[in-house]
C-alpha cells in the first residue's frame, strides 16, 4: 500500500511454524472477545497451503480448549469449483485438518457450492446464506469478525486475481470470477465485503512472496494489477503476519520484528 495511504500493521516473524502460533493466538483472541461481546465468531477461512499450520495448531490439545466451537461460524473467501471431497477444495482442506476435529455443529459451517454448474447461480446462492446469517437487507454489507487472505506471488487474494472481472465487482458480496491464466472458474468474496470485516488478516510466508510483497507494501498503487492492494478496511484493522522470508525486499524489515 502508498505509504499513509492505509493503516495497517506488518508483523514479521521467523518461519511458517512462528506465523501459524502468532495467527492462532490472533484467532483465539478475536473469537473470545467476538463470543464474550454478541455470543457468536464470524470467521472467513481462507484456502491454499500457508494457513494449513494455523488450522493444525488450532485443533491442536495447546489450542483447541481455547475456542468455544458451537459459538463459531465457518465461511470461506473463495473456492475451488471441484466437489466438497476433492483434493483441491478449500472446504475439504479445512475440514480434514480443523473442523473434523473440533466440536463444530455441522450448520455452522457454511461452504461455498462452487461445485454446482452454474457458477452465478451458486455465488448467488451463497450471498444469500451469508445475508441470512447477518439479517442483512440487500444495500447492506455483512461484518465479518475475522477474515483471513493469503497472497498469492502474483499478488491475488482470495480468487481475485489480477485483471479479473470480480475486481470490479462493487456491490456483489459474492461473485464468480474467470481466471483466464488458469482456464477455469472459481467463486470468490469480492472487495467490498472483505473491507467490511472488523479484523482482515493477511498470512503470508516464503521466499517467492517477497518481490510481490515488496511491491504491494512499498510500491505503486495499482491493485488491477496487484489485487491485494484494494484490500482497506472500511473500519477495521488489517494485520500482515509475514514470514522472515517472504519480508526480506521489504525496506527496513527489521523495524516489523
Ligand atoms: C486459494 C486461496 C488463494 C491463496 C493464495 C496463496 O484458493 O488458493 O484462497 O488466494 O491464499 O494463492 O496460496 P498459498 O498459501 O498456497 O501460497
Amino acid at each position: 500500500m502508498p505509504k499513509g495511504n492505509i493503516k495497517h500493521e506488518i508483523l514479521v516473524v521467523a518461519g511458517h511454524d512462528e506465523l501459524s502460533i502468532k495467527a492462532a493466538k490472533e484467532f483465539v483472541r478475536i473469537a473470545v472477545d467476538s463470543i464474550q461481546i454478541k455470543k457468536n465468531f464470524t470467521v472467513v477461512l481462507s484456502g491454499g497451503s500457508t494457513p494449513t499450520g494455523l488450522y493444525k495448531l488450532l485443533a491442536s490439545d495447546d489450542y483447541r480448549e481455547q475456542v468455544p466451537w458451537p459459538n463459531v461460524y465457518f465461511f470461506w473467501g473463495d473456492e475451488r469449483c471441484v466437489p466438497p471431497d476433492d483434493k483441491e477444495s478449500n472446504y475439504n482442506m479445512a475440514r480434514q485438518i480443523l473442523l473434523d476435529k473440533v466440536p463444530i455443529p455441522k450448520e455452522n459451517n457454511f461452504r461455498m457450492p462452487a461445485d454446482q454448474a452454474d457458477h452465478a447461480q451458486a455465488s448467488a446462492k451463497y450471498e444469500q446464506m451469508i445475508r441470512t446469517f447477518f439479517h442483512t437487507k440487500t444495500e447492506e454489507i455483512p461484518r465479518f469478525d475475522l477474515i483471513l487472505l493469503g497472497m498469492g506471488d502474483d499478488g491475488h487474494t482470495a480468487s481475485l486475481f489480477p485483471g479479473t472481472p470480480a475486481l470490479f465487482e462493487k456491490k456483489r458480496c459474492v461473485t464468480e470470477n474467470y481466471i483466464e491464466k488458469l482456464g477455469l472458474y472459481r467463486l470468490t468474496l469480492t472487495v467490498p465485503l472483505i473491507n467490511q470485516a472488523k479484523n482482515i488478516i493477511f498470512l503470508i510466508s516464503g521466499e517467492s512472496k517477497a518481490p510481490v510483497l515488496k511491491k504491494i507494501l512499498e510500491g505503486e498503487y495499482q491493485p488491477q494489477k496487484l489485487p491485494s492492494q484494494f484490500i482497506k478496511p472500511v473500519d477495521g484493522r488489517l494485520l500482515f503476519i509475514v514470514d522472515r522470508a517472504a519480508a526480506s525486499k521489504l525496506t527496513n524489515f527489521s523495524k516489523y520484528c
